[in-house]
């Protein structure tokens, strides 16, 4: 007798479950670029979870399903894990993108009191109420491109007050959303407009208010390690209280200036080192020896005019885990298209398909702690899936400045979709979204 399941996606062209690799864990260097699509391939679905993925032909005559959708004609892969981003924000910075276009630099801008504290003067200023609603739309454009978790910080308010103004905001826009977003706590991602001229006041106040009453509503604790930021003996400070308090740590080193981040934050366990781009020989080997991922951001050395790009390749041969992600902020990368940052790490780094897939997912879903139910489509795990519009697999990254994703699927359930020629009733479904 058939096995009852709630729903069964079937007859994909192509399905990239991932399932060919462990169910836990990241892959690294050869590894990530095994992903082998499945012909004519079919997902069953119960209670949210992925019961079997396969050949459509054998699923059928498995499973009785209450819905059924026919996804023939499309590619299907797990949902993207979008594992950096900034999308607590008050006001975009198009201006900002104008002068850099005439040949302004990214931090003279930030030196002039623009860049990041341009931000945190939007952010300060804005209702709690309206900030959550800003936040909404964008979880919502998140789903409607394929991505279903994201990493989500704060970081433009600088001030206890502002900071967990951002993180409640943030947890009400997730509360109501179908997205499963990972909070970070970003007080560190410039110094206080206040503390100007005094940087260790604004860290004593970070180690001892910030981090404490910012611990319920974050999961991680990252900090900007760069030259014109927080120096090396600063950050570690503010990261090492971080840790005592149980954050796992995430942090944004060693992208404008070789500074030595990296090695001060795989010293430290961190989760997730952040940029790379001007990374050590030193930081690569580390880094490879260590359980902390890389997390390449492509989409901002592209934005910010940049003509130096990460390592990618010799981080991939040493056997670092790598990671890509979008690094959604008003300032230095204004995208949330995961398809359009496989089509950068193709270009720039030389990534296959397969390669970004797996570091977008499986990668991405292991440096946030969650790869023991998602980032693969291994039966078990949350059934969150992209439909995407390509000919094959290998079009993955190739078509660009449009959005491939056609249905994205959370936990079991159509959450987005971009075309009308599904059947009517999961329009209806996904219409309180
Ligand atoms: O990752 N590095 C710091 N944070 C962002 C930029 C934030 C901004 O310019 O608003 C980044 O590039
Ligand atoms: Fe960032």
């Amino acid at each position: 007798m058939a096995e009852r399941v709630d729903s069964l996606y079937r007859g994909a062209s192509e399905l990239v479950a991932l399932t060919d690799g462990p169910p836990r864990g990241a892959v690294r260097g050869a590894e990530l670029a095994r992903a082998e699509p499945i012909p004519d391939a079919s997902i069953a679905v119960r209670s949210g979870k992925v019961v079997s993925v396969g050949p459509g032909s054998e699923l059928q005559a498995r499973f009785h399903a209450e819905t059924e959708v026919d996804l023939s004609g499309y590619v299907v892969v797990p949902g993207f894990v979008d594992c950096h981003t900034h999308p607590v924000f008050a006001e975009t910075r198009e201006e900002e993108f104008t002068l850099r276009c005439q040949g302004a630099d990214y931090v003279e801008i930030a030196k002039q009191g623009g860049g990041i504290l341009s931000s945190v003067r939007a952010l300060r200023a804005a209702g709690e109420e309206d900030l959550a609603g800003q936040i909404a739309d964008r979880l919502r454009r998140f789903l409607s491109l394929g991505t279903t978790t994201i990493e989500a910080k704060s970081g433009y308010g600088l001030s206890t007050q502002s900071e967990l103004k951002s993180l409640r905001a943030l947890g009400r826009a997730a509360g109501a959303s179908p997205l499963t977003v990972s909070a970070t706590f970003l007080g560190a991602h410039e110094l206080a407009p206040e503390y100007r001229e005094d940087p260790e006041a604004y860290i004593e106040l970070l180690v001892s208010e910030m981090l404490p009453e910012a611990r319920p509503m974050a999961d991680s604790c990252d900090a900007f390690v760069e030259e014109h930021v927080f120096g090396l003996r600063q950050s570690a400070k503010i990261l090492g209280a971080a840790r005592e308090l149980g954050y796992r740590l995430r942090v944004h080193v060693d992208e404008i200036v070789p500074l030595g981040g990296t090695e001060m934050v795989v010293g430290l366990g961190a989760a997730s080192a952040d940029h790379l781009v001007k990374v050590s020989d030193r930081g690569i080997h580390e880094l490879a020896e260590s359980a902390t991922t890389a997390v390449l951001l492509p989409g901002t050395s592209f934005f910010l005019r940049k003509k130096d790009h990460a390592p990618a390749r010799r981080l991939i041969d040493a056997g670092a885990i790598l990671a890509l992600a979008t690094d959604y902020n008003p300032g230095s990368c204004f995208t949330q298209s995961m398809p359009m940052i496989a089509t950068l790490a193709r270009i720039h780094f030389g990534l296959s398909p397969a390669e970004c897939l797996n570091a977008m997912t499986r990668n991405a879903a292991y440096s946030l702690g969650f790869d023991g139910d998602r980032g693969t489509l291994h039966p078990g795990k949350a059934a969150d899936f992209a439909v995407l519009d390509l000919p094959s697999f290998q079009a993955f990254g190739y078509s660009f400045g449009d959005n491939p994703v056609v249905m994205t699927v959370k936990d079991g359930v159509p959450v987005a979709l971009n075309r009308t020629d599904f059947e009517p009733e999961l329009s209806a479904q996904i219409s309180g979204i």
